[in-house]
């Protein structure tokens, strides 16, 4: 890292400090204190990640970081104030939010994510520190530098949507989770993964746009030769509020340990949205699950999933296997 870059981690790590004592010491901080204790956060657990608090002024951060001797041009550049457009100063960017810190690989922090209080107005839910020189989203998995040696020892990573489903995650004794900062994920993200395991297990939020996101994250990872499983949540439930509902557990027990194959997956998904009252969805959905079984799967699992088809659709095993070496010989 550059001096410069440095800097900016250093000034993160005032902010930090700042934001903590701010949520633990002060009365301002009362609102996001009890915010966190009502998501079920212990004393340990703020101090650990690091949680803190930003007033809802203008320059509070701004003027202690002053003090501390950096220049405004510091600050606007590492993403903590914001230049006013029409040239008359700076402000803080976060305000009145519950602060979660953004750690890079060797845990230095170098960006922030905020949340609201209450999520009924027009602010986004979460705001994010801009991209930095030493914060590049595409490249940043939330909580990978305390993950990193567990990741290594149980051999696999555990991939969430959120990072509050990270933090949960650790009641339950999940250590190993990691999730990207809002955007889908990356080759970066994935070369960083790739280093440390070839064994992943997707638990993405049980909602439309989570199984979309899931799919997508599964063909990808399964195209980069990664060995994927996806672990499944009730409709309507994050890994969060599944562990605030059924408990850590529940959540380690009958979520983590056991996921769903990439071909199960995948067949599932396959199967939504089809009725097999008609043709049409029969034979389009052979046709998917199928191209499943073509390559890189056992005998058994083979068998197991073409009977699995054949309870679907009411075709014969016998059918299903014909088709299925008709493809495969199309494919060579
Ligand atoms: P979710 O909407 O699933 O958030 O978005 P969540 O983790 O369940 O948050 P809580 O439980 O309501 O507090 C998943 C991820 O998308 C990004 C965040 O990184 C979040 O962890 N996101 C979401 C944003 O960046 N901004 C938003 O306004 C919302
Ligand atoms: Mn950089
Ligand atoms: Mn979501
Ligand atoms: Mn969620
Ligand atoms: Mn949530």
């Amino acid at each position: 890292a550059t001096p410069e870059e440095e800097r900016m981690k250093e000034a993160h790590a005032f902010a930090a400090e700042y934001y903590q004592h701010l949520l633990i010491h002060t009365e301002e901080g009362e609102k996001g204190l009890s915010y966190l204790q009502q998501r079920g956060f212990s004393k340990e657990e703020i101090e650990s990640n690091g949680i803190g608090f930003s007033l809802p002024h203008w320059d509070s951060l701004t003027q202690l970081l002053a003090r501390k001797g950096f220049s405004l041009d510091e600050m606007e550049q590492s993403g903590l104030i914001i230049k006013r457009e029409d040239g008359s100063g700076y402000f803080d960017r976060f305000r009145g939010r519950v602060m979660f810190p953004i750690r890079d690989e060797q845990g230095k922090i170098i960006a922030f994510s905020g949340r609201i209080l209450d999520s009924g107005g027009e602010d986004a839910k979460y705001l994010n520190s801009p991209e930095s020189p030493i914060f590049h989203k595409g490249q940043v998995l939330y909580n990978l530098d305390q993950a990193r040696p567990i990741i290594r020892k149980e051999r696999k990573v555990v991939l969430f949507e959120g990072f509050m489903d990270v933090l949960s995650a650790k009641r339950a004794e999940v250590f190993n989770g990691v999730a990207s900062m809002g955007t889908a994920l990356t080759t970066q993200h994935l070369a960083k993964i790739k280093r440390l395991t070839d064994h992943i297990i997707v638990c993405y939020d049980g909602d439309k746009a989570g199984w979309e996101a899931a799919k997508k994250a599964a063909e990808m990872l399964h195209a980069e030769k990664l060995n994927v499983e996806v672990a499944l949540l009730p409709t309507g439930l994050d890994p969060d509020e599944y562990i605030q509902q059924f408990g850590p557990e529940a959540f380690k027990e009958k979520v983590i340990s056991e996921p769903q194959s990439y071909v199960a997956f995948m067949l599932m998904h396959a199967r939504r949205n089809k009725n097999f009252q008609y043709q049409n969805d029969i034979l389009q959905y052979v046709d998917e699950a199928l191209n499943f079984l073509i390559e890189g799967i056992s005998p058994i699992e083979k068998e197991l999933y073409i009977k699995q088809i054949s309870m679907d659709t009411n075709i014969s095993s016998e059918t299903l296997e014909m088709q299925l070496r008709q493809k495969e010989a199309q494919v060579v």
